[in-house]
C-alpha cells in the first residue's frame, strides 16, 4: 500500500520564509516536517512506499530525502557518527516524487499519484499535520478491516463557528455512547467542503488523515472544480459514496500537531522542546523571561 503526501502548495502563509525554503522542511526539534509524516505513514503495516506531491519549483524536499555521501564522510569524519547516521536515515526512507505545478487544488494534487497507486486503497497524510504516536492511521485501517476494506477518514469535533474552514461529513454514528467521542465510528452519507455554519450537516471535521478506495482516482480524473475553484478531494468523495460505503472515525486532534499556521507551528516546536526531556531545560532557560509563563 502506498501513501501520498501532498507537499506542493507555496506555503503563503509562512513567506517570506518559505520564498526559498519550503514549509514541508520547517523543522520540530530537528526533523523537517514532511519527514515526521513520512514516517507516520511508514509506520502503517502494509505501507511499502510514500509518494509525495511535489512542485519543481522546491526541489530542497527531494534533496533532504536524497543520498548525500560527502556530507556523509564530512560528519563521520569529524566522530560525529549519529548526525552521520540521521542523515544517512532520510535517505533511505521509501519516498517517490510526484509533481503538481498548478495550484488546482487537493484533489487534482492526489490526483497525479495515481501512476505510483498500483490500483489498490492507499493513504492520504496532509502535510500540515502530524501525529507524534504513528497510530492514527492503524487504527482507521482496523475499521477498514472491519468494514470490507471500506474507506476510512479520521474526523473530530471542531466548533459550529470554525465548520466553513473544512470539510464536514453527514451520516449516523454507528457505534455505542457519545458520538463525537474519540473511538466513535460513522458511516458516511455525505460530505461537503468549506460549508456555511448554516449548512454544515455535522460538527465533524475532516483532519487529514484518509485511507481511501482507489476508484477515487478515476473520480478525481473527472472531478470539475467546486469549493474555491480548486478540484476537491470532497467532491470526488461525495461521488465516490454512490457506488461504495465509507467510514469515519473520530479521534482526538490533540494526538497530532498542526503545522499550518506560524502560530501553530511555533506551538508545536515549544510543546515538543518541553516534552523531550532532552531539550527542556535548554528550552526553558532559552525562553527567558518568558519562562514564567509556562511555569
Ligand atoms: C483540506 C480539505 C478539507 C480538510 C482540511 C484539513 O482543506 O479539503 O476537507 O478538512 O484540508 O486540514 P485545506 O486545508 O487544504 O483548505
Amino acid at each position: 500500500m502506498k501513501a501520498v503526501i501532498p507537499a506542493a502548495g507555496l506555503g503563503t502563509r509562512f513567506l517570506p520564509a518559505t520564498k526559498a525554503v519550503p514549509k514541508e522542511l520547517l523543522p520540530v526539534q530537528g526533523l523537517p516536517v514532511i519527514q515526521q509524516v513520512v514516517e507516520e505513514a511508514l509506520a502503517v503495516d502494509g505501507v511499502d512506499g510514500v509518494v509525495i506531491v511535489n512542485s519543481h519549483d522546491k526541489p530542497a524536499i527531494e534533496r533532504h530525502f536524497a543520498a548525500d555521501d560527502e556530507l556523509e564522510q564530512t560528519l563521520i569524519g569529524r566522530g560525529k557518527d549519529s548526525l552521520a547516521s540521521s542523515v544517512r536515515h532520510a535517505s533511505e526512507l521509501p519516498v517517490s516524487f510526484v509533481y503538481q505545478d498548478e495550484a488546482k487544488g487537493l484533489g487534482h494534487a492526489v490526483l497525479q499519484a495515481a501512476p505510483q497507486t498500483d490500483e489498490d486503497p492507499f493513504l492520504i497524510l496532509l502535510g500540515d499535520y502530524f501525529v507524534p504516536g504513528h497510530d492514527m492511521c492503524r487504527r482507521m485501517k482496523a475499521v477498514s478491516d472491519e468494514h470490507n476494506g471500506a474507506s476510512v477518514i479520521a474526523v473530530a469535533a471542531v466548533p459550529a463557528d470554525q465548520v466553513s474552514r473544512y470539510g464536514i461529513i453527514a451520516g449516523d454514528c454507528i457505534t455505542e455512547g457519545d458520538p463525537e467521542q474519540p473511538g466513535s465510528v460513522w458511516r458516511i452519507s455525505g460530505l461537503v467542503e468549506k460549508p456555511a455554519p448554516e449548512d454544515a450537516p455535522s460538527h465533524l471535521f475532516i483532519v487529514g488523515r484518509y485511507l481511501l478506495s482507489p476508484r477515487i482516482m478515476d473520480l478525481l480524473a473527472t472531478q470539475g472544480p467546486g469549493a474555491g475553484n480548486e478540484i476537491q478531494l470532497t467532491d470526488a468523495m461525495v461521488r465516490l459514496l454512490e457506488s461504495e460505503e465509507m467510514y469515519a472515525l473520530v479521534v482526538d486532534v490533540d494526538e497530532g500537531r498542526d503545522t499550518g499556521t506560524p502560530a501553530a507551528w511555533a506551538g508545536v516546536c515549544a510543546r515538543a522542546a518541553l516534552e523531550d526531556p532532552a531539550t527542556r531545560e535548554a528550552f526553558i532557560e532559552a525562553l527567558g523571561g518568558a519562562a514564567d509563563l509556562i511555569r
